[in-house]
């Protein structure tokens, strides 16, 4: 990968801003194949070396202290992790609100006790289809009605729950059943979230992207369904952004809002920023959390508004997009630095409009890409295994 020439240790500026949400990927082992995992496509390479429980717990702990309220514990499939319990046992003893982000795999009955025993506030379960055959076939495993046992479950046990669609080209003519059977599940919100091309989504981007016209319609099919509810269910359609002319503000800002945490304790100020060709990121186990929000180069890179070039620091949008996002700026153009290509006023938007072209040539063709499975063999760049 190119190298960005940056390092992490140099101190440049201080900060005001607080972490307030938290994300630990405590594990990026996961049961499920899914062909759009954020991910990265080389995780293979950090399977050694996940944070133990008490590593977790100090990362928790640092991040209260910096100011973090909100914690996601995703993966990967957190459910893996043994300690889960006692990691969300803890969080909840930080103060923390605590959502699960998981596929179900792992969980039984009395798990879903135990997790809300121990104080989880919330859990997000997604789902890869509407039925068996769709969503078992793109989870490259059998967990469909699994997925819809541990829905109910979540319901019954009195915890609010968020049902997660993944809407790309193969699944999208499924949004009418999706959204039933959300309803029929009683979820307390839906996300209708268009694949976003980071990870092993962008590998496999030629075979994901829906055309505008799929798009435009499961929007007004979601909107139709929102008028028709009669029950409180918060419905969320992401659009993908490859599809607007205006950027996404990423992350609410470069080290602003957020701060993520890889398995192996790598601290990143968005869980796609392992895409960027660092020679290193910042270690929660070299340094502490405070340390790398405030002081690290990687942090600082792209906070406020100094380093932005034309034509966003001329624009009056800077301080609402804050520039779109630097992991796609990245993988489009090869410089994170670069506006968001998504932007209309890029110099590179050419480069997200041959996208969408190409996805629409692909529709009905048999020699269409197909999906890569996320999964060891397809994995890219093994440094170790
Ligand atoms: Fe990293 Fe958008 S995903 S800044």
């Amino acid at each position: 990968m190119k190298s960005s020439g940056w390092s992490n240790k140099v101190a440049t500026k201080q900060t005001s801003s607080i972490p307030l949400w938290l994300l630990a990927e405590l594990t990026y082992a996961c049961p499920l194949q899914c062909g759009y995992c954020s991910n990265p496509v080389d995780y293979p390479r950090y399977k050694k070396g996940e944070l133990n429980t008490a590593e977790w717990v100090d990362v928790f702990t640092q991040g209260r202290a910096l100011g973090a309220l909100q914690l996601g514990l995703s993966g990967g499939e957190p459910l893996l992790r043994p300690d889960l319990e006692e990691l969300i046992a803890e969080a909840r003893r930080l103060g923390y609100y605590t959502n699960l982000i998981t596929s179900t795999v792992g969980m039984d009955l009395q798990r879903v006790t135990r997790l809300r025993e121990a104080g989880v506030d919330h859990i997000q379960v997604s789902f890869q289809g509407a039925n068996a055959a769709t969503n078992d076939y793109f989870a490259g495993t059998e967990c469909f009605e699994h997925k819809v046992a541990m829905a109910r479950a979540i319901k019954e046990s009195g915890l609010p729950m968020v049902l997660n669609f993944v809407l790309h080209r193969g699944n999208i003519d499924q949004l009418p059943e999706m959204l039933l059977l959300a309803d029929s599940l009683a979820a307390d919100f839906v996300e209708i979230a268009n694949c976003q091309y980071y990870g092993w989504a962008w590998q496999n981007r030629d075979a994901l992207l829906p055309s505008r016209q799929q798009l435009q319609e499961a929007e007004r099919l979601t909107a139709e369904f929102r008028q028709r509810l009669t029950r409180p269910m918060e419905l969320f359609f992401v659009v993908p952004d490859y599809y607007n002319d205006t950027p996404k503000p990423c992350s609410n800002g470069w080290g602003t809002t957020f701060i993520s945490v890889t398995p192996n304790g790598m601290v990143l100020p968005c869980h796609g920023a392992v895409v960027l060709p660092e020679t290193e990121f910042p270690d929660v186990r070299q340094q502490s959390l405070a340390d790398i929000w405030q002081r690290t180069e990687l942090f600082n890179r792209f906070r406020g508004n100094q380093w932005m070039k034309q034509p966003c620091a001329g624009c009056e949008q800077k301080e609402e997009d804050f520039a779109g996002c630097r992991c796609q700026a990245y993988l489009l153009t090869g410089e994170a630095a670069n506006t968001d290509p998504v932007c209309s006023k890029s110099p590179h938007r050419h480069l997200v409009d041959q996208q969408i072209e190409r996805a629409a040539a692909l529709i009905g063709r048999v020699d269409a890409p197909v999906i890569e499975k996320r999964n060891p063999q397809n994995s890219r760049g093994l440094a170790s295994s």
